[in-house]
């Protein structure tokens, strides 16, 4: 099938674009690149030894995005493409609603006008709030606390009506966990802009010698060691779950939620120790007050995924610390 991969040269869009091209899928990568680099499509196309089309183009430009489809018949569409830090979103909210609502519903008119009714969004366990107990069940209440919190919530909405509505649109909504890792070439993986916001990026710097120690956001929650708990999932992993939401979104009409997660917790202390270990690196960390925003510990119930998408994460936090490190040592 022919997928056109919104936010393609991001983290979790070019991973999911290698293991599309490597099951035989075309794929057209619409991007704007304005927190990723045109580099990763080479990268993309170095690590599969296939070729795939990009267009430079901002889903707001909604002339530019009707083009796109003009020239590729498209079957359905892969939505990563958005804002995605909490903290920038309370200081600029219009440009994150502007951004990412206007964007998607640019993007689901013109998939309308094209006749190209299936959708997978990138979605985040961040929906499931403050209250819910853990592991988060894809029935659970959603909410949010922050304008990205609300973009989340704010779109699963937008694709439930637009499913009820008109029961010929297939979306599938993924609830994301904690993305990390790398593709094991050491090609492609994260590189944030400037400080990392997220654990596993600022660890990699501090164990870098580019920032000089971590800051542990509290170790006095009810966990085992005191500190957050978190359900990390290799980004390989996750782009895999995005194949069998694909083969979902074919089979199925609706608007339908998944998490994809491993269903295991891990402390940020456990976390420093696994990379220190694995990769024989030194992180100095000192405990810090509370993170405004954070939660005790998120996991997530992945029993529909496995039931429902027959996807269930393979790999384990060693390879996800080890091929962390190894994009970080490729990228110097
Ligand atoms: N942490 C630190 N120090 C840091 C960074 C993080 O101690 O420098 C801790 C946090 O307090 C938390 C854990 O590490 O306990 C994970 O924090 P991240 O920032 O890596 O991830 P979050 O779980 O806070 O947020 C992530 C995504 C959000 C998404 C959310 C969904 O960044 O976009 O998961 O649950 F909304």
């Amino acid at each position: 099938m022919k997928v056109l991969v919104t936010g393609g040269a991001g983290f979790i869009g070019s991973h999911t674009c290698v293991e599309l091209l490597n099951a035989g899928h075309e794929v057209v990568i619409v991007d704007n690149l304005s927190n990723s680099k045109e580099e990763a499509v080479d990268k993309i196309r170095e690590i599969t030894g296939k070729d795939l089309r990009f267009y430079r183009v901002d889903l707001l430009d909604r002339r530019e995005l009707e083009d796109v489809f003009a020239q590729n018949p498209v079957g359905a569409v892969i939505h990563f493409a958005g804002y995605k830090a909490v903290g920038e979103s309370v200081e600029k909210p219009l440009e994150y609603y502007w951004n990412n609502i206007a964007g998607t519903l640019i993007l689901l008119e013109t998939m309308r006008a094209a006749g190209c009714k299936k959708i997978v969004f990138s979605s985040s366990a961040t929906v499931y709030g403050m209250d819910n107990p853990v592991p988060f069940k894809e029935g659970y209440p959603i909410s949010a606390t922050n304008p990205y919190g609300y973009t989340k919530v704010m779109i699963e909405q937008i694709l439930q009506d637009l499913c009820h509505a008109d029961p010929s649109w297939s979306a599938v909504l993924l609830r994301y966990f904690n993305p990390i890792g790398a593709h094991e070439s050491g090609l492609i993986g994260e590189s944030p802009n400037g400080i990392p916001n997220n654990l596993l990026p600022y660890i990699a710097q501090v164990a870098d010698g580019v920032l000089p120690e971590l800051k542990v956001y509290g170790d006095d929650y009810d966990t085992p060691d005191g500190t957050g708990v978190r359900d990390y999932i290799h980004v390989v992993d996750l782009a895999k779950g995005h194949l069998a939401a694909l083969d979902y979104a074919v089979s199925y009409t609706g608007a339908e939620p998944f998490n994809l997660g491993t269903g295991h917790g891990t402390s940020v202390l456990e976390m420093v120790q696994a990379f220190e270990k694995t990769n024989n690196v030194r992180v100095p960390y000192k405990i810090v007050s509370r993170r405004a925003g954070d939660i005790a510990a998120a996991y997530a119930d992945t029993s529909k995924a496995e039931r429902v998408l027959h996807w269930h994460a393979e790999k384990g936090i060693t390879e996800m610390c080890q091929d962390s490190w190894k994009f970080i040592q490729h990228s110097r």
